[in-house]
């Protein structure tokens, strides 16, 4: 069982335990947006970069393993400035459309740019791309194409724990884009779950749209 160091705390974690799930056995949390504990390691996000003593480089907490004698730092300047700009890149194509948002008060944007980020947009408005919006893409969801911040989420529940494999990346850069295949609607017995496993307010659920506040 190794024994490794994060923030100064000493954590014995079995072994294939990564940085981010052996940090959260301490009560300390590193941001994320890709990671979920029951699905496989996409690592595409890079909101969980940490300090690892000895290495030259920031290194993403989901996807490094504890080893015996590892000291990883999530708490310094290095690591912020990283998170940060993470943060402001993923934001840039973002709408503000947070005010009609149903995920308001509980979207993963909007706790982290609390913490994180507090930037002005460097990007003008009108250079924004803009995708699709408020598209019913079958079952119980709604996708708003804008809103994605690509984690893929969605798309490895829908591979791993349906089987259906309805979602998919489209276009490259910043024009991609999540979407059903043409004319393949989602199909399965659990598309309610896709507005719960999306940290953001891209996939949303049609009975909950515009009826209620979370906090109400
Ligand atoms: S729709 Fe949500 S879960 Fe799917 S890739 Fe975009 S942000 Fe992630
Ligand atoms: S949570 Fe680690 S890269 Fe997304």
């Amino acid at each position: 069982m190794p024994t490794f160091t994060i923030n100064g705390i000493s954590v014995d974690v079995p072994d294939g335990t990564t940085v981010l799930e052996a940090a959260k056995t301490v009560g300390i949390e590193i941001p994320h947006y890709c990671y979920h504990p029951k699905l496989s390691i996409a690592g595409n996000c890079r909101m969980c970069l940490v300090e690892v003593e000895k290495f030259p480089k920031l290194q993403i907490a989901c996807n490094t393993f504890v080893t015996d004698g590892m000291v990883v730092k999530s708490n310094t300047e290095k690591v912020r400035q990283a998170v940060t700009g993470v943060l402001e890149f993923l934001l840039i194509h973002h709408p503000i459309d947070c005010p009609i948002c149903d995920q308001a008060g509980e979207c993963g944007l909007q706790i982290y740019y609390m913490d994180y980020g507090l930037h002005k947009s460097r990007y003008a408005l009108q250079d924004k791309v803009h995708k699709k919006k408020v598209q019913d893409i079958g079952g119980q969801i709604i996708l708003d194409a804008e809103r994605c911040i690509l984690c893929s989420r969605c798309i490895r529940f829908l591979q791993e724990v349906t089987g259906t494999s309805e979602l998919e990346f489209f276009q490259r850069g910043d024009h991609s884009e999540i979407s059903i295949f043409p004319d393949r609607p989602l199909d399965n017995q659990y598309t309610g779950n896709l507005a719960d496993i999306c940290p953001v307010g891209a996939l949303t659920s049609k009975d909950f749209r515009f009826k209620c506040r979370v906090w109400m």
